[in-house]
């Protein structure tokens, strides 16, 4: 794989998913040496010991999305997420600096807050009123004379990794972990010219559904099941077959699907405010990031939705969905927005409703795993990642996935498709 010395530009990159597309609408098979990949075992859906594992070594360990700036947007305005079990607290300093702590005080671990948001001055525990400040030191507590050799340096909140993205904000509960930067890897490039420091948060909304958060995570990983499930919605303007994919280091992958029509536009987005200058990657087309372990993000210049995937349970988990509005201008937002939404939750609906029956489906003794296609592959990518997550052999023998993709992870961002490429492409 040839590695360039420069980051390309938006042309090169267009360039090579153009090629993409053109080799992906003309080969007749998978590229040559891509393999036939290992049935995924059921387990990993169903088994509860299986997703405790999933959880400690995985989710607990991982950079997630937790909330963008303007929820709190002042210094003293905090938020809890709770989303990963442990509450976490997540408020602005004084000095501007967005910090995450536990929601646990150090005296007798009773909670700083109880609501999940607002505004403080100062953090005072409820219970004996030991006060902290907003980045979290012990500064103050009552009848201090009875604590023997107290040191309040010694006492601090316990402190949880907080990171930005634009005006996204990100946490992450091992200490260890390398960076948000490192854990994005290729994306931050693709949205640069989305200017991610000055996107709107627009609104939230979560469904609840009884599937393995994998069940539902899965189906916005491709767009194999475009044809049947979203027939009347988005099957009338994507075309599946000149999706180009990347892989990438870390469980983040890329999928590139063109439109039927070069010139169509979503009759959604008509009207509603765009990034100026957006390039052909994003303006005319439909590109969708995964951003491991639970952030699918298919951005468009008109605005930016992060759809988050929750576990709550071996057969339970929350969707969530945020948008952003890219480039604040200083204007209203559009009113057109509450249409954009709509018209996005009709096509959220024809998965979710159909993933609680795959859930017991993929339950039934008839299933042994999933049998996945070259163009289902960030699925297996994404579940590769787990393994090497948890510790491979720390995975049982029978819920353990192969490690096959390897050779066909792109160190750069857009890799060149196969030679075969030359193949004659079909007509669109
Ligand atoms: S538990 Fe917080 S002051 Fe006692
Ligand atoms: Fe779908």
């Amino acid at each position: 794989m040839s590695t360039p010395t420069h980051s390309p530009s938006r042309e090169e990159v267009m360039d090579l998913l153009r090629a993409g597309m053109q080799y992906e609408f003309g080969r007749t098979g998978p590229p040559e040496g891509f393999p036939q990949l290992p049935v995924i075992p059921a387990g990993r859906y169903t088994d509860p010991t299986f997703l405790e594992l999933e959880m400690s070594a995985m989710w607990k360990r991982s950079w997630v999305y937790a909330c963008h700036l303007d929820e709190i947007p002042e210094p003293g305005h905090f938020l809890l997420f709770t989303r990963l079990g442990s509450p976490v607290l997540i408020i602005h300093g004084k000095d501007g600096v967005v910090r995450a702590f536990y929601n646990t005080c150090a005296h007798r671990g009773a909670p700083l807050v109880q609501t999940p948001g607002g505004k403080v001055e100062g953090l005072v525990c409820q219970y004996h009123g030991w006060t902290y400040g907003l980045d979290g030191r012990l500064v103050n507590l009552r009848d201090k004379r009875d604590f023997v050799g107290l040191d309040l340096n010694c006492h601090s909140l316990a402190p949880v990794r907080c990171e930005r993205f634009g005006n996204w904000i990100f946490v992450n509960e091992d200490a260890n972990a390398p960076t948000l930067a490192e854990n994005l890897g290729h994306i931050p490039g693709f949205f640069a010219e989305l200017a991610p420091e000055q996107t709107r948060f627009v609104h939230k909304k979560s469904y609840h559904v009884k599937c393995n958060v994998k069940v539902l995570l899965d189906a916005f990983l491709e767009v194999y099941h475009l044809k049947s499930i979203h027939q009347h919605t988005v099957d009338r303007f994507l075309d599946h077959r000149g999706t180009t994919i990347q892989l990438w280091a870390g469980g983040n992958s890329f999928m590139f699907t063109p439109n039927r029509r070069p010139d169509w536009e979503d009759p959604g987005t008509r009207g509603m405010p765009k990034v100026p200058g957006v390039s052909e990657v994003i303006a005319k087309n439909n590109p969708s990031f995964m951003s491991y372990p639970n952030l699918v993000t298919p951005v468009a210049d008109s605005g930016i939705p992060f759809i988050l995937f929750w576990p709550c349970g071996p057969r339970e988990m929350e969707i969530e969905v945020v948008w952003f509005a890219p480039g604040d201008n200083g204007e209203p937002l559009s009113p057109l927005w509450e249409t954009r939404i709509a018209n996005f939750e009709r096509i959220l609906y024809e998965d979710t409703q159909f993933a609680e029956f795959i859930q017991q489906s993929v339950e039934s003794p008839g299933f042994r795993g999933l049998t996945l296609n070259y163009q289902e592959r960030r699925i297996y990518h994404w579940h590769e990642e787990l393994d090497r997550r948890i510790g491979i052999d720390r995975v049982p023998e029978h819920l353990r996935v192969q490690q096959v993709l390897a050779p066909f992870v792109s160190a750069v961002p857009v890799s060149p498709p196969p030679a075969a490429a030359a193949a004659e492409p079909a007509t669109p």
